[in-house]
């Protein structure tokens, strides 16, 4: 059988992480990105670490004709994993409809395309932002999802509804929605990470710029939270963990025989930390200040969120690896590649 797989949006942070772990697992993989977010010099760098290159055709997913053409030339993908879309927080609240546009019409394209294959498996970049701030914690794949906080949000939870319609409208249509986490980290070689265009939005890109000196100071957004330390709580996990699950859901989808159609899955470690931990972690591991100021809270941000993992132990057989200090240690060693 054919092992190839498409991955959209696989020159982006957690796409080429994930072409990485693919192509080191045996898997042929061709990437369709438009390079909106991303650099074209990252599928190089991908062969440098494995020395193979992933196929790679450069267009955007809205474009039907591109796309129904591409499958036709590659009908022997076997899986395709999703990740093309835009992720700006803050821009999703001022471009909605760029953002409804872009995520919802390229998953729908892909949806039709698959018309073209003999085997329909899709695995989906869903996000932990579904749940809100959850009631219980840590949140389970069964806890009822909340009002998306932001447009770019709210494309994630549609998509996850467009992908259940899809799912019970069309048995051999096979679905996993990874519902990640906070991403992390860098591969292990320096050679490929996250490339946040202009000042970053996140929380991790901002301590290491700071560190680097390339900003000046970094605003904790809020110690008042009911947490141990005031800051908010998230579950971070490292980029190649979560590349790792995409592969354990590709190889599930394969194997996939009486198991409900679609189904979703928490990403994440399981283990909550605070701003404040991820600060001292930094710290601990160069051994420098990092210059920092309290401020108020930031719009949209939850108090504290962190992942049950069970189903994807069981289910995935996934589980993350990474501590929290090889997270921190392996995005200082990324970003003092980009200073020199
Ligand atoms: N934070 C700071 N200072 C910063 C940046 C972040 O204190 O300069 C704090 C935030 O307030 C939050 C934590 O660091 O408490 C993590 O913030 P991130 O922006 O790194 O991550 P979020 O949890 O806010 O965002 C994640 C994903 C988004 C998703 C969102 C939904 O990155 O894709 O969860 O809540 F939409």
């Amino acid at each position: 059988m054919s092992k190839k797989i498409l991955v959209t949006g696989g020159t982006g942070y957690i796409g080429s992480h994930t072409v990485v772990e693919l192509i080191q697992e045996g898997f042929e993989v061709v990437i369709i990105d438009d390079l909106s977010n991303s650099q074209v010099e990252v599928v190089d760098r991908i062969a440098d670490i494995t020395g193979v290159k992933p196929g790679f055709e450069q267009f955007n997913l809205c474009d039907e004709g591109l796309l129904s053409d591409f499958f036709q030339r590659h009908n022997d993908i076997v899986g395709v994993i999703h990740f093309a879309a835009f992720k700006a927080v803050g821009e999703s609240v001022t471009k909605p409809l760029k953002y409804y546009r872009n995520n919802l019409v390229s998953l729908m394209n892909v949806l039709e395309s698959l018309d073209h294959l003999s085997l329909k498996n899709v695995v989906f970049s869903s996000s932990c932002t579904v749940y809100g701030q959850p009631d219980n914690l840590p949140v389970t794949e069964n806890a009822p999802l909340k009002p998306a906080e932001s447009p770019y949000g709210n494309t994630k939870k549609v998509c996850e509804e467009i992908l259940l319609d899809a799912c019970s409208a069309d048995i051999d249509l096979n679905v996993i929605s990874l519902r990640y986490f906070n991403p992390v980290g860098a591969h292990e070689s320096a050679l490929i990470g996250e490339l946040p265009k202009g000042k970053p939005n996140n929380l991790m890109p901002f301590i290491t710029q700071t560190g680097a000196g390339i900003l000046p100071e970094l605003s904790v957004f809020g110690d008042d939270y009911d947490t141990e330390d005031g800051t908010a709580i998230r579950d971070y996990v490292h980029v190649v963990d979560l590349a790792k699950a995409h592969i354990a859901a590709v190889k599930h989808l394969l194997n996939i025989s009486s198991d409900n159609n679609y189904q979703h899955y928490n990403i994440g470690t399981g283990n909550g930390y605070s701003v404040l931990d991820l600060i001292k972690s930094f710290e601990r591991h160069t051994g420098q200040k990092l210059p920092y100021k309290i401020v108020g809270r930031r719009a949209g941000d939850i108090e504290k969120i962190y992942a049950g993992t069970a189903l994807a132990n069981e289910r995935l057989n996934w589980s993350a690896k990474l501590e929290l200090d090889e997270m921190v240690s392996s995005a200082w060693k990324w970003q003092k590649t980009l200073k020199n």
